[in-house]
């Protein structure tokens, strides 16, 4: 079994509700809610340990509702190692209209956290390093209060004890963190743009922009592009990865899934393009799913037969 922690330091409470005919400047009824515990390291933790992984989170939640994380380590059997901040940790509200077929996300500001607490997670992390990790996945924004250089402090702290690192973020954090040499990031094709600085329309733009941040020291870096799949590329190799035409029941989570997808082809140290397929058929698996979860496993290796994998 493989050991991974997850860093989760802007955690989130995600509350879907289903409003048929959702109307602005009016009162709604909502027709059906959920609650998760989410944020983007949160579900690549929960999909990490679905996929068999031993899995332990640190980072930060809100102490005032800090049980609905517990109760979902407890039932997932991922290990606690977050620390608590005064307050609530946010949640962000979405929207489903079945009728319009439309989604309205309402995200709120999460808890800011400063120095002592990212000193917390260091220690925290330190110790999970200490009893033996093969991976590190550093997974969303960082709460305000943080400075862009955290994500890049976190990844020599953990290539040093020997793990490899999966990093996915965007903006400043992701381009202060290149330099510290993450072994996976998974950009959107958009977040990537954003980070050299120009629009990349399509899979050739993408794959050229791949390269360059490959070339400056990324082992893999994977573009999603959505319903267009992705393209993968390493020093040695590129592909893309296009997915059947399926029945999206949410987007929630589809790009958590991929970066576990990643890491878990990686543990089994699959070749390039099985990595892909792998890691595509995790993301449909998750589109599947009301929410951030993921179907049993022979759903995912049925999927992984239905990806197509071409030269990029
Ligand atoms: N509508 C879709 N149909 C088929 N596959 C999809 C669709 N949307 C996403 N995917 C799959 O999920 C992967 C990741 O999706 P996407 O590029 O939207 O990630 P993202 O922008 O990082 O999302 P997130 O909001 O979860 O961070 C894609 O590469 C693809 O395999
Ligand atoms: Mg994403």
């Amino acid at each position: 079994m493989t050991r991974i922690a997850a860093v989760s330091l802007n955690s989130a409470v995600d509350q879907t509700v289903r409003v048929p005919r959702f109307a602005v400047d009016a009162v709604n009824r909502v027709e059906a809610s959920r609650v998760d515990a989410g944020g983007k390291g949160i579900n690549v933790a929960s999909f990490l340990a679905h996929l068999g992984h031993e899995v332990t989170v640190t980072g930060f939640l809100g102490r005032e509702n800090a049980a609905l994380f517990e109760r979902h380590f407890a039932q997932t059997g991922i290990g606690d190692a977050c620390l608590r901040l005064d307050g609530a940790t946010r949640t962000n509200v979405k929207i489903v209209d079945p009728v319009l077929d439309q989604v309205t996300d309402l995200n709120f500001p999460g808890i800011s956290a400063g120095p002592e607490a990212l000193e917390g997670v260091g220690r925290a992390l330190g110790a999970l390093l200490e009893a033996g990790l093969d991976w590190v996945a550093l997974c969303g924004s960082l709460p305000e209060g943080l400075p862009p250089e955290t994500y890049a402090g976190l990844i020599r702290q953990a290539r040093e004890k020997g793990a490899r690192v999966a990093l996915d973020t965007s903006g400043a954090p992701l381009a202060a963190a290149l330099s510290a040499g993450p072994d996976i990031i998974k950009p959107n094709i958009a977040e990537l743009g954003a980070l050299l600085g120009r629009p990349l329309a399509g899979r050739d733009e993408a794959v050229a922009a791949a390269r360059e941040i490959v070339a400056g020291g990324v082992g893999l870096v994977a573009v999603s592009m959505g319903a267009e799949g992705a393209v993968l590329v390493t020093r040695d190799a590129s592909l893309c990865a296009v997915p059947p035409g399926i029945e999206v029941a949410s987007t929630v989570g589809a790009g958590d899934a991929m970066v576990a997808g990643l890491i878990h082809a990686a543990t089994r140290g699959l070749d390039l393009a099985e990595t892909a397929r792998l890691a595509t058929a995790v993301s449909l698996g998750a589109l599947g799913e009301i929410g951030p979860h993921l179907p049993p496993i022979d759903r995912i290796e049925d999927l992984m037969a239905a990806v197509g994998i071409g030269a990029a």
